[in-house]
C-alpha cells in the first residue's frame, strides 16, 4: 500500500474538489503529486530521519556548498525546513525563495519562518512553471521532489524551467530517495523500484536541456539517498 494508495497524495484532479478551508489559497495546477497533510508532513519526516530531520536538513545544505550572499531557490519546499537551513548557511546577505503548489505546506513554512524570524520568502507555485525571471538564481535545491512529478515530460519540463532561471554558472543539486535498494523510505513508498533513482535518468534529462559539469549518485548525507546536480554553463 502506497501513500497514494491510501488516499495521503491529493491528485491535482482531486485537489479541485478539495479546497482547504484554514487557507484561503488557490492550489496552483499540476500533474505534480501535491502534499496537502503539512503537520503530519513534519512528523513522518522525523519518524523517517529517526529524529535527524534537522540534520539531514544542515548536511543538505552542506552538500550544495552555499556561500554567504548566494541567492537560492528550493522548488518543491513543503514545510520549508530546508529552505530555512539554506538562509541561515546564505546569511543576511543571501536570499531564499521557497515554492510549493501546495498552499498547506506554504503556510506552515511561512509560520516557521515567522517564529524563527528568517527572512525567507514562501510562494505557491509549480517547477514546470516557475514564476521568476531567466538567470536569476545561484542555486536551486530540490529535495525528495522529483519523485512527485509523474512522468518523464513534467519532470523535463520542470527542469528546464530550473536552466532557465539559474544565473549562467549557477548549480543544480537535487536529492532524493534512493530507490535502488529497499529502505525505511522505499518501504513507506511502496518498496524500491517504485521509482527511479536520480542517478538513472535525471543526468540524461538535464544534459539534453544544457546542463554541463553533472554528477549523481549515492549522496554523501547517507546510502538512503540520492543526488543529480549540474551547471548552466558560464
Ligand atoms: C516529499 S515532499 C518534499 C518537501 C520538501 N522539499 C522536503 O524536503 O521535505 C514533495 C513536495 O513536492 C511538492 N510538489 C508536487 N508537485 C510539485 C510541482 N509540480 N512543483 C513543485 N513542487 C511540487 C509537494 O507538494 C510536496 O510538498
Amino acid at each position: 500500500m502506497t501513500w497514494q494508495g491510501l488516499g495521503f497524495i491529493k491528485t491535482n484532479k482531486k485537489m479541485h474538489h478539495n479546497h482547504s478551508h484554514d487557507y484561503n489559497e488557490q492550489a496552483p495546477i499540476t500533474r505534480g503529486e501535491t502534499i496537502r497533510w503539512a503537520t503530519f508532513y513534519d512528523l513522518l519526516v522525523k519518524f523517517v530521519t529517526l529524529g535527524k530531520d534537522q540534520a539531514l536538513r544542515r548536511k543538505t545544505v552542506d552538500f550544495a556548498q552555499l556561500k554567504p550572499g548566494d541567492h537560492v531557490l528550493d522548488v518543491g519546499c513543503g514545510t520549508g525546513d530546508l529552505a530555512l537551513a539554506a538562509k541561515t548557511a546564505v546569511g543576511a546577505s543571501g536570499t531564499v525563495y521557497g515554492i510549493d503548489p501546495s498552499p498547506e505546506m506554504i503556510a506552515r513554512a511561512r509560520r516557521k519562518a515567522d517564529l524563527n524570524a528568517m527572512d525567507v520568502q514562501f510562494q505557491t507555485g509549480v517547477i514546470e512553471k516557475l514564476a521568476f525571471p531567466d538567470n536569476e538564481f545561484d542555486v536551486v535545491l530540490s529535495s525528495f521532489m522529483i519523485h512527485h512529478l509523474p512522468g518523464d515530460d513534467l519532470k523535463a519540463q520542470g527542469l528546464a524551467e530550473v536552466f532557465r532561471i539559474l544565473r549562467p554558472g549557477g548549480r543544480f543539486l537535487a536529492i532524493d530517495i534512493n530507490f535502488k535498494r529497499q529502505n525505511l523510505l522505499t518501504l513507506i513508498h511502496g518498496g524500491a523500484a517504485q521509482s527511479d533513482p536520480l542517478q538513472d535518468k535525471i543526468p540524461a534529462v538535464i544534459s539534453e536541456i544544457g546542463f554541463t559539469n553533472i554528477n549523481a549518485g549515492i549522496a554523501k548525507i547517507g546510502r538512503q539517498y540520492s543526488y543529480a546536480s549540474g551547471n548552466k554553463p558560464a
